[in-house]
């Protein structure tokens, strides 16, 4: 059977202040007025039946993601005691999806996507689906990198493989690049970017993590024997301490012999920086602004007002966010560290 898996545990510290720890990005309505997780049940409903979907998060938001998606059934949100990022959460709901189906195929999606083009998604989907269960292969969705972006994972396409939709075998993963290897690989041209969707059988999966990150195995196969039992949720939390989180990219994909990547023909964009949010701005004399801002003769700036009337003039490169008890100002071009910039604030106490 099919089944729709959506990661919604993560922190979302790159859009800090938007994005706090109680309000992380994948709860926030910055696009068209829904929350990026409510995008992506809405999409993948057209694909997978809802008694399929499965949520897995941390239980600081379990309260959260019932209130925002109150369709979704509760036994189908897989909570987390602590994050131990993604080959770990993906892991948990890998075995438990197990213990009910054998053959269970899943759908791995991110919670903090923006996606246009809702049939080709669909048909680029039923395809990786067709290949990982016809090949038992691990399969992401790659898409066409247009600029030496360090945050996200590169694919180097192999061979192809077969279908309408350009399906690769993948030759090398590499997880979050420097920007100097970023440049290199988009001049060469034959690298697609990880989107962060996978599919694959949930077997399979833990096959290779058998492989490549033992320990952790070892740890979910304890759990797997206690499920439905009564110690099923101390086990499950004294395993988890015990765990050393790893991301699915650099843990599993960076390794396997087993990927493939599915070319996507719809735009894609992980909006995890102001940079890539700026694209989602109203433009206003040659700025990105939102909410209540005058900004004149300035150039390249992208401005967040929430409760604050905001004014700019003669600035350039700014990003400027104006959220609750924070304004966050600094130069455009250093997006990537805010993430960087909240572990030291937060190591300030
Ligand atoms: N349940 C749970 N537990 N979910 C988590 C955890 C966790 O510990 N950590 C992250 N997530 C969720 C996030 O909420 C998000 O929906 C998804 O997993 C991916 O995590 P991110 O932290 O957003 O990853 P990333 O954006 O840095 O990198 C990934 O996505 C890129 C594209 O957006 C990688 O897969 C890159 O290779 C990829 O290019
Ligand atoms: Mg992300």
């Amino acid at each position: 059977m099919l089944y729709a898996l959506i990661l919604a545990g993560g922190k979302g510290t790159r859009l800090y202040p938007l994005s706090r720890e109680e309000n992380p990005k994948q709860f926030l309505d910055i696009i068209n007025n829904k929350s990026f997780l409510r995008n992506t049940i809405d999409r993948i409903k057209k694909v997978v039946a809802l008694e399929n979907i499965y949520m897995v998060t941390n239980k600081d938001y379990y309260g959260k993601i019932c209130e925002e998606i109150p369709e979704l059934n509760k036994d189908n949100v897989f909570v987390e005691p602590a994050n131990k990022e993604t080959a770990t959460c993906i892991g948990l709901s890998a075995v438990k999806l197990l213990k009910k189906d054998k053959d269970a195929t899943m759908i791995v999606l991110p919670s903090d996507h923006y996606i246009d083009g809702e049939q080709q998604f669909r048909d680029t989907i039923e395809n990786a689906v067709e290949t990982a269960q016809r090949r038992r292969g691990l399969v992401t969705i790659g898409v066409k990198p247009t600029r030496p972006e360090t945050g996200y994972g590169y694919i180097e396409m192999g061979n192809r493989v077969s279908g309408e939709i350009p399906t690769y075998k993948i030759s090398r993963f590499l997880e979050k690049p420097n920007l100097e290897v970023a440049k290199d690989l988009l001049m060469k041209g034959n690298y697609l970017w990880n989107s962060g969707m996978f599919v694959w059988r949930a077997d399979v999966f833990l096959r290779e993590m058998e492989k490549y990150l033992g320990k952790t195995y070892k740890r979910l196969m304890d759990i797997y024997v206690s499920l439905d039992t009564e110690n099923e949720d101390k086990i499950v939390e004294n395993q988890y301490n015990l765990i050393d989180g790893i991301s699915v990219d650099f843990g599993i994909m960076q390794k396997t012999r087993k990927g493939y990547v599915v070319k996507c023909e719809f735009v894609w964009d992980d909006v995890g920086n102001y940079g890539a949010l700026s694209r989602f701005l109203k433009s206003h004399n040659g700025n990105g602004v939102r909410g209540n801002v005058f900004i004149e003769q300035s150039e390249n700036c992208s401005v967040f007002a929430k409760d604050k009337f905001i004014i700019g003039f003669g600035v350039k490169d700014l990003v400027v966010v104006e959220d609750g008890d924070v304004i966050l100002i600094m130069d455009k071009n250093r997006d990537q560290e805010v993430k960087h910039l909240v572990n030291k604030l937060k190591e300030k106490g």
